[in-house]
């Protein structure tokens, strides 16, 4: 297994035995922030409304505390940062096709909550660092490729606007407070333990039901995708670098894939052939084309470098979803549920 001859080698001593918040630390990314500081031997909470993350994602680690509350209660999340070292603050509303229609559960959660957090952090006394899981999604589509943290933040989706207000509120509030924070900007990661319908377990699960032709969207965009361990352990990272501090550090493999290309890709895996059709129904409306992330800052301020290619993630991933059905939960009704039907 991958699991146990992995990337936690890289992570440094210092973490063990540091107390860590996660919250939405049972979500995809989340969980695997949460089992890889428990595999270094910190000491996790984590804070999760499990309104998509999922308990037997991090339930094979024991000796978790878990909270189940909402990142927008400030009596619970007091409680949560209370005698924290370090809060990772990964809890969100993620997919954007949500976002169109729930505008406002998105500045809810991720800008008032994120403002919420940050704020309690400050509060508390005892959390001497708060990493801010931004994304990509706030640059808005590339001006100039690869995209470094200097590039525009032109955001596209209300999802994105949301994340930015959140990035730029952490900041001020770092500014105002001298408060030592850090901004992680993950370009699109996969990998096992899906919460949404993310294009890759999109892809996945039409490919392994068998379908003869895949029903897709806009083939011509381009993404940056990164394996969710290389993710996960620069988000850690970016928790105890002392060169981090006060920055916002891109995060992504730099290579740019088209969506068509990626279906190809992963039906060859399968050693499937990938016949494609075009739904006009599933193009987002201002979707953003194309998105590439220069790394430069994460391999100086984080010594982070990707190490799990697009083929070789793609593999573990599609092994770990034709286990197990997909199922998608959702804080939503109606219209989102066309994207979340998953096979299960
Ligand atoms: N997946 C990606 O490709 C990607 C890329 C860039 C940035 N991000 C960011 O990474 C973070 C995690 O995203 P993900 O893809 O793992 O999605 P996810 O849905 O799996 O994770 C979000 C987690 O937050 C929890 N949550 C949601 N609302 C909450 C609330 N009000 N209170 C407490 N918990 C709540 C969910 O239950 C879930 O466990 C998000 O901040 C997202 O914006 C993700």
């Amino acid at each position: 297994m991958r699991e146990e001859n992995g990337l936690n080698q890289h992570l440094p001593d210092e973490l063990t035995g540091l107390r860590i918040l996660v919250t939405g630390g049972a979500g995809f990314i989340g969980s695997e922030v949460t089992v890889q500081l428990c595999r270094r031997g910190s000491k996790v909470t984590v804070l999760d409304d499990f309104s998509s993350g999922k308990i037997e994602y991090i339930s094979s680690h024991d000796d978790i505390t878990v909270i189940r509350g909402d990142i927008c209660d400030r009596d619970k999340v007091a409680d949560a940062v209370k005698d924290q070292d370090v809060v990772v603050h990964l809890a969100a509303l993620p997919f954007i096709p949500d976002s169109y229609y729930y505008p406002e559960e998105f500045f809810r959660v991720n800008a008032m909550g994120s403002i919420n957090v940050v704020w309690q952090c400050i509060q508390s006394k005892s959390v001497e660092r708060f990493v801010q899981v931004s994304s990509s999604e706030v640059y808005g589509t590339a001006l100039y490729e690869p995209m470094n943290e200097k590039h525009p933040t032109l955001p596209h989706s209300t999802y994105a606007v949301s994340k930015l207000a959140a990035d730029r509120a952490v900041f001020t509030m770092h500014k105002e407070h001298g408060y030592p924070v850090v901004i992680v900007r993950p370009f699109n990661s996969y990998g096992p333990r899906v919460t949404q319908p993310y294009i890759i377990p999109e892809i996945a699960s039409q490919l392994l039901s068998g379908q003869d032709t895949l029903t897709l969207g806009n083939l011509d965009a381009v993404r940056d995708f990164t394996y969710v361990e290389d993710t996960a352990r620069a988000i850690i990272l970016a928790s105890i670098e002392k060169r981090a501090l006060g920055e916002t550090i891109n995060v992504g493999s730099g290579r740019g894939v088209s969506i068509r290309d990626l279906a190809i890709l992963m039906a060859k895996i399968l050693e499937r052939t990938a016949n494609i059709r075009i739904d006009r129904n599933r193009f987002r409306p201002y979707d953003v084309n194309r998105l590439i992330c220069d790394s430069k800052q994460a391999r100086e301020r984080l010594n982070w470098t990707p190490t799990v290619p697009l083929e070789q993630g793609l593999r573990i991933t599609l092994d770990w979803l034709r286990a197990r059905p997909i199922g998608y939960r959702s804080p939503f009704l109606g219209w989102p549920r066309v994207y979340r039907s998953g096979r299960s």
